[in-house]
Protein backbone atom coordinates (compact mmCIF):
# COMPACT_ATOMS: atom_id res chain seq x y z
CA UNK A 1 0.00 0.00 0.00
CA UNK A 2 1.56 3.53 -1.11
CA UNK A 3 2.09 6.08 1.46
CA UNK A 4 -0.42 8.76 0.70
CA UNK A 5 -0.71 12.23 2.95
CA UNK A 6 -3.73 12.71 3.96
CA UNK A 7 -2.95 15.83 6.40
CA UNK A 8 -5.65 18.04 4.46
CA UNK A 9 -8.31 16.30 6.20
CA UNK A 10 -9.66 17.38 9.01
CA UNK A 11 -10.55 14.79 11.72
CA UNK A 12 -13.81 15.92 14.01
CA UNK A 13 -15.23 14.57 16.70
CA UNK A 14 -18.28 11.90 15.25
CA UNK A 15 -21.37 14.54 17.36
CA UNK A 16 -19.94 17.14 14.64
CA UNK A 17 -21.61 17.83 11.49
CA UNK A 18 -20.81 20.20 8.55
CA UNK A 19 -23.15 22.79 9.59
CA UNK A 20 -20.64 23.24 12.87
CA UNK A 21 -17.97 23.21 10.78
CA UNK A 22 -18.85 25.79 8.68
CA UNK A 23 -19.65 28.23 11.66
CA UNK A 24 -16.46 27.51 13.51
CA UNK A 25 -14.51 28.57 9.93
CA UNK A 26 -17.04 31.69 9.69
CA UNK A 27 -15.93 32.38 13.53
CA UNK A 28 -12.41 31.94 13.47
CA UNK A 29 -10.93 32.71 10.08
CA UNK A 30 -14.05 35.27 8.90
CA UNK A 31 -13.35 34.44 5.56
CA UNK A 32 -14.59 36.37 3.19
CA UNK A 33 -14.98 33.55 -0.34
CA UNK A 34 -17.37 30.74 -0.84
CA UNK A 35 -16.07 27.77 0.73
CA UNK A 36 -16.80 23.89 0.66
CA UNK A 37 -17.08 21.21 3.44
CA UNK A 38 -16.63 17.90 2.08
CA UNK A 39 -17.62 14.91 4.24
CA UNK A 40 -15.49 12.52 3.25
CA UNK A 41 -16.39 10.03 5.47
CA UNK A 42 -19.46 10.19 3.63
CA UNK A 43 -18.01 8.77 0.21
CA UNK A 44 -15.85 5.50 1.85
CA UNK A 45 -19.37 4.77 3.04
CA UNK A 46 -20.85 5.09 -0.15
CA UNK A 47 -17.96 2.72 -1.87
CA UNK A 48 -18.11 0.64 0.82
CA UNK A 49 -22.14 0.61 0.34
CA UNK A 50 -21.84 -0.08 -3.17
CA UNK A 51 -19.27 -3.08 -3.39
CA UNK A 52 -21.03 -5.08 -0.40
CA UNK A 53 -25.05 -4.49 -2.04
CA UNK A 54 -23.88 -4.85 -5.97
CA UNK A 55 -20.77 -7.10 -5.52
CA UNK A 56 -21.06 -8.19 -9.05
CA UNK A 57 -20.78 -4.53 -10.57
CA UNK A 58 -17.14 -3.21 -10.23
CA UNK A 59 -18.03 0.79 -9.98
CA UNK A 60 -15.27 2.85 -11.38
CA UNK A 61 -15.30 6.64 -10.32
CA UNK A 62 -16.07 9.30 -12.58
CA UNK A 63 -14.06 11.77 -11.74
CA UNK A 64 -15.38 14.29 -14.26
CA UNK A 65 -17.68 14.72 -11.67
CA UNK A 66 -15.96 16.00 -8.84
CA UNK A 67 -12.00 15.73 -9.36
CA UNK A 68 -11.10 16.91 -6.12
CA UNK A 69 -7.99 15.51 -5.35
CA UNK A 70 -8.84 14.12 -2.12
CA UNK A 71 -11.55 12.28 -3.26
CA UNK A 72 -9.77 10.43 -5.81
CA UNK A 73 -6.56 9.98 -3.25
CA UNK A 74 -8.98 8.03 -0.60
CA UNK A 75 -10.63 6.03 -3.73
CA UNK A 76 -7.11 5.25 -4.64
CA UNK A 77 -6.13 4.11 -1.04
CA UNK A 78 -9.07 2.13 -1.13
CA UNK A 79 -8.25 -0.08 -4.40
CA UNK A 80 -11.03 1.90 -6.19
CA UNK A 81 -11.46 1.79 -10.15
CA UNK A 82 -11.91 5.14 -11.88
CA UNK A 83 -13.59 6.22 -15.12
CA UNK A 84 -11.82 9.02 -16.75
CA UNK A 85 -12.54 10.82 -20.36
CA UNK A 86 -9.09 12.56 -21.16
CA UNK A 87 -5.19 12.23 -20.90
CA UNK A 88 -5.54 14.41 -17.97
CA UNK A 89 -8.08 12.83 -15.74
CA UNK A 90 -6.55 9.44 -16.63
CA UNK A 91 -2.63 11.43 -15.23
CA UNK A 92 -4.45 12.67 -12.51
CA UNK A 93 -5.43 9.53 -11.11
CA UNK A 94 -2.68 7.59 -12.12
CA UNK A 95 -0.40 10.46 -9.57
CA UNK A 96 -2.11 8.22 -6.91
CA UNK A 97 -0.75 4.76 -7.95
CA UNK A 98 -3.51 3.72 -9.28
CA UNK A 99 -2.60 0.78 -12.33
CA UNK A 100 -4.27 0.99 -15.73
CA UNK A 101 -6.01 -2.06 -15.43
CA UNK A 102 -8.13 0.31 -12.50
CA UNK A 103 -8.89 2.62 -15.21
CA UNK A 104 -11.16 2.72 -18.31
CA UNK A 105 -11.00 5.68 -21.00
CA UNK A 106 -14.61 6.08 -21.03
CA UNK A 107 -15.10 8.69 -23.78
CA UNK A 108 -16.15 8.02 -27.05
CA UNK A 109 -14.30 10.86 -29.15
CA UNK A 110 -10.74 11.14 -27.97
CA UNK A 111 -8.03 13.30 -29.76
CA UNK A 112 -5.08 10.90 -30.83
CA UNK A 113 -2.55 11.81 -28.44
CA UNK A 114 -4.49 10.83 -25.44
CA UNK A 115 -5.15 7.27 -27.62
CA UNK A 116 -1.24 7.39 -27.41
CA UNK A 117 -1.00 8.21 -23.52
CA UNK A 118 -3.31 5.61 -22.90
CA UNK A 119 -1.43 3.05 -24.60
CA UNK A 120 1.94 4.32 -22.73
CA UNK A 121 0.36 4.41 -19.50
CA UNK A 122 -1.50 0.40 -20.20
CA UNK A 123 -4.98 2.11 -19.90
CA UNK A 124 -6.50 -0.76 -22.18
CA UNK A 125 -10.12 -0.32 -21.81
CA UNK A 126 -11.88 2.59 -23.56
CA UNK A 127 -15.52 3.37 -25.84
CA UNK A 128 -16.35 3.66 -29.50
CA UNK A 129 -19.42 4.53 -31.05
CA UNK A 130 -18.53 5.12 -34.53
CA UNK A 131 -16.12 3.77 -37.05
CA UNK A 132 -14.00 6.79 -37.80
CA UNK A 133 -13.40 6.09 -33.80
CA UNK A 134 -12.45 2.17 -34.63
CA UNK A 135 -10.46 3.10 -37.48
CA UNK A 136 -8.33 5.46 -35.11
CA UNK A 137 -7.28 3.08 -32.59
CA UNK A 138 -6.27 0.60 -35.15
CA UNK A 139 -4.06 3.26 -35.83
CA UNK A 140 -2.94 4.70 -32.35
CA UNK A 141 -3.38 1.57 -29.96
CA UNK A 142 -4.81 -1.77 -32.27
CA UNK A 143 -4.49 -3.85 -29.13
CA UNK A 144 -6.41 -1.95 -26.74
CA UNK A 145 -9.33 -3.64 -25.83
CA UNK A 146 -12.93 -1.72 -27.40
CA UNK A 147 -15.95 -1.22 -25.86
CA UNK A 148 -18.73 -0.09 -27.93
CA UNK A 149 -20.99 2.59 -26.32
CA UNK A 150 -24.78 2.50 -27.50
CA UNK A 151 -27.29 4.73 -27.04
CA UNK A 152 -30.15 4.11 -24.32
CA UNK A 153 -31.66 6.81 -23.21
CA UNK A 154 -33.79 7.04 -19.46
CA UNK A 155 -37.44 8.76 -19.87
CA UNK A 156 -36.79 12.33 -18.08
CA UNK A 157 -33.06 12.71 -17.14
CA UNK A 158 -32.13 16.11 -17.01
CA UNK A 159 -28.89 15.82 -19.22
CA UNK A 160 -29.64 13.76 -22.00
CA UNK A 161 -26.21 12.14 -23.02
CA UNK A 162 -27.74 10.30 -25.92
CA UNK A 163 -28.26 13.12 -27.93
CA UNK A 164 -24.52 13.32 -28.25
CA UNK A 165 -23.05 9.75 -27.52
CA UNK A 166 -23.65 6.34 -27.99
CA UNK A 167 -24.55 4.52 -31.53
CA UNK A 168 -27.92 2.97 -32.24
CA UNK A 169 -28.27 -0.20 -30.71
CA UNK A 170 -29.67 -2.33 -33.60
CA UNK A 171 -28.05 -1.63 -37.06
CA UNK A 172 -25.37 0.83 -36.29
CA UNK A 173 -24.03 -1.33 -33.67
CA UNK A 174 -24.07 -4.61 -35.50
CA UNK A 175 -21.59 -2.80 -38.38
CA UNK A 176 -19.42 -1.57 -35.63
CA UNK A 177 -19.23 -5.12 -34.60
CA UNK A 178 -18.66 -5.93 -37.56
CA UNK A 179 -15.84 -3.04 -38.75
CA UNK A 180 -14.06 -3.84 -35.52
CA UNK A 181 -13.68 -7.61 -37.03
CA UNK A 182 -12.39 -6.44 -40.10
CA UNK A 183 -9.58 -3.93 -38.44
CA UNK A 184 -8.89 -6.77 -36.13
CA UNK A 185 -9.40 -5.06 -33.16
CA UNK A 186 -10.18 -6.40 -29.52
CA UNK A 187 -13.34 -6.46 -28.85
CA UNK A 188 -14.30 -6.11 -25.09
CA UNK A 189 -17.46 -5.46 -24.08
CA UNK A 190 -20.37 -3.06 -24.58
CA UNK A 191 -21.30 0.07 -22.88
CA UNK A 192 -23.92 2.61 -22.12
CA UNK A 193 -24.99 5.54 -20.33
CA UNK A 194 -28.89 6.24 -19.71
CA UNK A 195 -27.98 10.31 -18.90
CA UNK A 196 -27.82 11.92 -15.63
CA UNK A 197 -29.36 11.96 -13.20
CA UNK A 198 -31.64 8.90 -14.26
CA UNK A 199 -34.86 9.38 -13.03
CA UNK A 200 -36.12 6.25 -14.54
CA UNK A 201 -34.31 3.01 -13.30
CA UNK A 202 -35.64 0.78 -15.85
CA UNK A 203 -33.50 2.04 -18.14
CA UNK A 204 -30.76 0.10 -16.85
CA UNK A 205 -32.61 -3.10 -17.45
CA UNK A 206 -33.16 -2.31 -21.06
CA UNK A 207 -29.57 -1.12 -21.38
CA UNK A 208 -28.67 -4.77 -19.87
CA UNK A 209 -30.60 -6.56 -21.95
CA UNK A 210 -29.50 -4.63 -25.33
CA UNK A 211 -26.04 -5.67 -24.31
CA UNK A 212 -26.93 -9.48 -23.93
CA UNK A 213 -28.08 -9.49 -27.45
CA UNK A 214 -25.03 -7.05 -28.69
CA UNK A 215 -22.65 -9.96 -26.78
CA UNK A 216 -24.67 -12.59 -28.05
CA UNK A 217 -24.03 -11.42 -32.20
CA UNK A 218 -20.69 -10.72 -31.23
CA UNK A 219 -19.79 -14.33 -30.45
CA UNK A 220 -21.85 -15.33 -33.64
CA UNK A 221 -18.84 -13.03 -35.79
CA UNK A 222 -16.18 -14.90 -33.98
CA UNK A 223 -16.00 -12.54 -31.20
CA UNK A 224 -15.72 -15.39 -28.26
CA UNK A 225 -13.96 -13.05 -25.17
CA UNK A 226 -16.47 -10.47 -24.88
CA UNK A 227 -16.72 -10.53 -21.42
CA UNK A 228 -17.87 -6.78 -20.62
CA UNK A 229 -20.88 -4.70 -19.54
CA UNK A 230 -20.40 -1.49 -19.06
CA UNK A 231 -24.06 0.34 -17.07
CA UNK A 232 -22.48 3.87 -17.07
CA UNK A 233 -23.47 6.37 -15.10
CA UNK A 234 -26.26 8.45 -13.50
CA UNK A 235 -26.88 6.92 -10.45
CA UNK A 236 -28.31 8.95 -7.65
CA UNK A 237 -26.48 10.30 -4.55
CA UNK A 238 -28.43 8.16 -2.49
CA UNK A 239 -28.01 6.31 0.49
CA UNK A 240 -30.20 3.65 2.76
CA UNK A 241 -32.95 1.84 1.47
CA UNK A 242 -33.26 3.54 -1.23
CA UNK A 243 -29.73 3.06 -2.47
CA UNK A 244 -30.64 -0.94 -1.45
CA UNK A 245 -33.65 -0.38 -4.48
CA UNK A 246 -31.46 0.33 -6.96
CA UNK A 247 -29.08 -2.36 -5.73
CA UNK A 248 -31.90 -4.87 -6.06
CA UNK A 249 -32.95 -3.63 -9.48
CA UNK A 250 -29.21 -4.07 -10.74
CA UNK A 251 -29.11 -7.01 -9.00
CA UNK A 252 -32.20 -8.55 -10.34
CA UNK A 253 -31.34 -7.23 -14.14
CA UNK A 254 -27.12 -8.94 -14.23
CA UNK A 255 -28.51 -12.25 -12.24
CA UNK A 256 -28.68 -14.29 -15.19
CA UNK A 257 -25.76 -13.35 -17.21
CA UNK A 258 -23.28 -15.99 -18.41
CA UNK A 259 -20.68 -15.84 -15.68
CA UNK A 260 -17.94 -14.75 -17.91
CA UNK A 261 -19.77 -11.84 -18.34
CA UNK A 262 -18.07 -8.52 -15.89
CA UNK A 263 -20.28 -5.86 -15.24
CA UNK A 264 -18.76 -2.16 -14.25
CA UNK A 265 -20.62 0.63 -14.06
CA UNK A 266 -19.38 4.57 -13.83
CA UNK A 267 -20.80 6.47 -11.51
CA UNK A 268 -19.71 10.02 -10.52
CA UNK A 269 -22.68 11.87 -8.70
CA UNK A 270 -23.57 8.68 -6.58
CA UNK A 271 -20.46 8.82 -5.28
CA UNK A 272 -20.20 13.22 -4.26
CA UNK A 273 -23.39 14.60 -4.76
CA UNK A 274 -24.92 14.75 -1.41
CA UNK A 275 -21.65 15.00 0.58
CA UNK A 276 -20.50 18.47 -0.17
CA UNK A 277 -21.85 21.21 1.23
CA UNK A 278 -21.05 24.73 -0.08
CA UNK A 279 -20.80 28.37 2.07
CA UNK A 280 -21.45 31.36 0.51
CA UNK A 281 -21.56 35.22 1.61
CA UNK A 282 -23.74 37.66 1.00
CA UNK A 283 -21.97 40.95 0.12
CA UNK A 284 -24.39 43.24 -1.28
CA UNK A 285 -28.63 43.81 -1.11
CA UNK A 286 -31.03 46.50 -2.33
CA UNK A 287 -34.69 46.15 -2.74
CA UNK A 288 -36.02 46.60 -6.52
CA UNK A 289 -39.46 47.81 -8.32
CA UNK A 290 -38.78 44.97 -11.32
CA UNK A 291 -41.56 45.78 -14.46
CA UNK A 292 -44.18 43.24 -12.87
CA UNK A 293 -44.32 46.23 -10.23
CA UNK A 294 -43.17 43.66 -7.52
CA UNK A 295 -40.72 44.37 -4.88
CA UNK A 296 -38.03 42.01 -4.49
CA UNK A 297 -34.93 41.55 -2.03
CA UNK A 298 -31.83 41.42 -4.35
CA UNK A 299 -29.01 39.78 -2.51
CA UNK A 300 -25.48 39.87 -3.82
CA UNK A 301 -23.23 36.57 -3.41
CA UNK A 302 -19.63 35.68 -3.70
CA UNK A 303 -20.00 32.86 -5.56
CA UNK A 304 -22.80 32.05 -8.52
CA UNK A 305 -23.37 30.40 -11.50
CA UNK A 306 -19.87 30.49 -13.00
CA UNK A 307 -18.41 29.39 -9.53
CA UNK A 308 -20.67 26.91 -8.50
CA UNK A 309 -23.73 26.59 -10.07
CA UNK A 310 -23.82 26.08 -13.75
CA UNK A 311 -26.73 23.68 -12.89
CA UNK A 312 -28.93 26.69 -11.90
CA UNK A 313 -28.00 28.05 -15.31
CA UNK A 314 -28.64 25.12 -17.68
CA UNK A 315 -32.06 24.89 -15.73
CA UNK A 316 -30.87 21.56 -14.21
CA UNK A 317 -31.51 22.47 -10.47
CA UNK A 318 -33.12 24.79 -8.45
CA UNK A 319 -31.48 24.86 -4.97
CA UNK A 320 -32.82 27.20 -2.20
CA UNK A 321 -30.03 27.78 0.64
CA UNK A 322 -30.27 27.67 4.10
CA UNK A 323 -28.94 30.19 6.71
CA UNK A 324 -26.08 29.32 8.53
CA UNK A 325 -27.26 31.16 11.79
CA UNK A 326 -31.06 31.57 12.78
CA UNK A 327 -32.85 33.76 10.72
CA UNK A 328 -34.45 36.59 12.62
CA UNK A 329 -38.02 36.35 11.63
CA UNK A 330 -39.85 33.46 10.16
CA UNK A 331 -41.36 36.54 7.96
CA UNK A 332 -40.65 35.79 4.15
CA UNK A 333 -40.11 37.94 1.47
CA UNK A 334 -39.78 37.41 -2.56
CA UNK A 335 -36.05 37.40 -2.85
CA UNK A 336 -33.70 36.91 -5.60
CA UNK A 337 -29.69 35.57 -4.93
CA UNK A 338 -27.26 36.81 -8.08
CA UNK A 339 -23.89 35.74 -8.15
CA UNK A 340 -21.16 38.32 -8.33
CA UNK A 341 -20.09 38.50 -11.73
CA UNK A 342 -20.98 41.33 -13.51
CA UNK A 343 -23.09 39.28 -16.03
CA UNK A 344 -26.76 39.17 -15.61
CA UNK A 345 -27.25 35.68 -16.37
CA UNK A 346 -25.32 35.25 -13.23
CA UNK A 347 -28.77 34.51 -11.32
CA UNK A 348 -28.82 31.35 -8.77
CA UNK A 349 -32.48 32.10 -6.82
CA UNK A 350 -35.36 33.63 -8.86
CA UNK A 351 -37.97 34.63 -7.43
CA UNK A 352 -38.33 32.84 -4.39
CA UNK A 353 -39.50 33.49 -0.95
CA UNK A 354 -36.92 33.53 1.90
CA UNK A 355 -36.27 35.23 5.47
CA UNK A 356 -34.59 38.61 5.57
CA UNK A 357 -31.20 38.77 4.99
CA UNK A 358 -28.05 41.09 5.91
CA UNK A 359 -25.19 41.86 4.18
CA UNK A 360 -22.47 39.59 6.01
CA UNK A 361 -25.09 36.69 6.66
CA UNK A 362 -23.63 33.43 4.97
CA UNK A 363 -25.56 30.83 3.25
CA UNK A 364 -25.35 27.11 3.39
CA UNK A 365 -26.21 24.83 0.18
CA UNK A 366 -26.61 21.37 0.42
CA UNK A 367 -26.11 18.82 -2.18
CA UNK A 368 -23.28 20.78 -4.02
CA UNK A 369 -20.80 17.69 -5.13
CA UNK A 370 -21.47 16.46 -8.23
CA UNK A 371 -20.78 19.06 -11.30
CA UNK A 372 -20.74 21.91 -9.88
CA UNK A 373 -16.87 22.51 -8.67
CA UNK A 374 -16.25 20.38 -11.65
CA UNK A 375 -17.01 23.11 -13.75
CA UNK A 376 -16.18 26.46 -11.90
CA UNK A 377 -14.53 28.52 -13.46
CA UNK A 378 -12.87 32.33 -12.11
CA UNK A 379 -14.69 34.63 -14.53
CA UNK A 380 -14.59 38.23 -13.70
CA UNK A 381 -11.85 37.30 -11.00
CA UNK A 382 -14.06 35.55 -8.60
CA UNK A 383 -12.23 32.65 -7.11
CA UNK A 384 -13.49 28.89 -7.39
CA UNK A 385 -14.67 27.86 -4.01
CA UNK A 386 -11.92 26.02 -1.80
CA UNK A 387 -12.64 22.63 -0.09
CA UNK A 388 -12.43 21.78 3.24
CA UNK A 389 -12.49 18.01 3.73
CA UNK A 390 -13.49 16.42 7.09
CA UNK A 391 -13.77 13.17 8.18
CA UNK A 392 -15.62 11.57 11.25
CA UNK A 393 -13.11 10.30 14.21
CA UNK A 394 -14.22 6.79 13.98
CA UNK A 395 -14.54 6.62 9.68
CA UNK A 396 -10.75 7.93 10.18
CA UNK A 397 -9.82 4.86 12.19
CA UNK A 398 -11.99 2.14 10.64
CA UNK A 399 -10.27 3.82 6.85
CA UNK A 400 -6.60 3.57 8.55
CA UNK A 401 -7.38 0.05 9.23
CA UNK A 402 -8.95 -0.91 5.48
CA UNK A 403 -6.23 0.58 3.42
CA UNK A 404 -3.85 -1.24 5.37
CA UNK A 405 -5.58 -4.57 4.29
CA UNK A 406 -5.43 -3.77 0.87
C1 LIG B 1 -19.24 8.38 -19.98
C2 LIG B 1 -19.72 8.86 -18.65
N1 LIG B 1 -19.63 8.03 -17.60
C3 LIG B 1 -20.03 8.40 -16.38
C4 LIG B 1 -20.54 9.65 -16.15
C5 LIG B 1 -20.95 10.01 -14.75
O1 LIG B 1 -22.32 10.16 -14.68
P1 LIG B 1 -23.03 10.43 -13.28
O2 LIG B 1 -22.29 11.50 -12.60
O3 LIG B 1 -24.40 10.81 -13.66
O4 LIG B 1 -23.00 9.14 -12.53
C6 LIG B 1 -20.71 10.55 -17.23
C7 LIG B 1 -21.30 11.86 -17.02
O5 LIG B 1 -21.43 12.68 -17.89
C8 LIG B 1 -20.27 10.14 -18.51
O6 LIG B 1 -20.36 10.96 -19.57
Amino acid sequence: MPYFDFGEVQIIDDSVDDLDIIKNIIKNEKPEDPFYVADIGDVIERHQAWISKMPKVTPHYAIKCNSNSTIIKVLAALNACFDCASKQEIAQVMQYDVQGERIIFAHPNKLPSHIKYSKKVGVERMTVDSELELTKIKEFFPEAKVVIRIRCDAKNSPVSLGAKFGCDPYEEAVCLIQHARNLGLNLHGFSFHVGTPCLEMDAYCRGIEICKRLIAIAKSIGYNNVELIDIGGGFLSVSGEEFDELADLINGAIENLDPGIRVIAEPGRYYVGSNFTLASYLHSKRLAVSNDGKLRRMYYMNCGVYNAFLDELIGVEARVPESAFEPTSDEKFLSNIWGPTADSNDLVVKDVLLPEFYIGDWLVWRNMGAYTLALSNTFNGFPIPTVRPFIKRSQWESFLVQIHQT
